[in-house]
């Protein structure tokens, strides 16, 4: 009996799980959309509008959600940034953490 219930608790978690990165995926998908993020960064994050500016499709997450809290924030401010620092009143940082997740897994 005790076995069966740890293998039912086992389950549960996994599909927790399961439903819990489904969601961040489809969050993330919406958010580029909504956002405006693809406009610059191509639909698939890896078609660049100008060929100067970043492909994102793979990048890392964390380095990527620093550099959006930099762009932000002001921190970061070189060549494009100004570009893209308009769009980054948009997202608060909760949003910009579901981006870079989701961008990290794109291929
Ligand atoms: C108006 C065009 C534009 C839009 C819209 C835009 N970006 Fe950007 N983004 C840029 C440019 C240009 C850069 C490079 C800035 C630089 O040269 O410093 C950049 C840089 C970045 C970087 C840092 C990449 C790196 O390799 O350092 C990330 C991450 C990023 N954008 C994510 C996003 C997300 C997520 C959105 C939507 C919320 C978004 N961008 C919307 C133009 C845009």
């Amino acid at each position: 009996m005790s076995k069966m219930k740890s293998v039912v608790v086992a389950l549960t978690v996994v599909s927790s799980m399961m439903i819990s990165a489904s969601v961040v995926a489809a969050d993330g998908a919406a958010l580029y959309k909504s956002k405006t993020c693809w406009s610059c960064h191509g639909k698939d994050a890896k078609t660049p509008l100008m060929p100067f500016y970043p492909s994102l499709a793979g990048q890392n997450a964390d380095y990527m959600f620093n550099q959006m809290k930099d762009i932000k924030s002001g921190a970061r401010n070189n060549g494009q940034t100004a570009a893209m620092k308009g769009v980054m009143g948009l997202v608060n940082e909760e949003e910009m953490r579901v981006l870079a997740d989701w961008l990290a897994e794109q291929q």
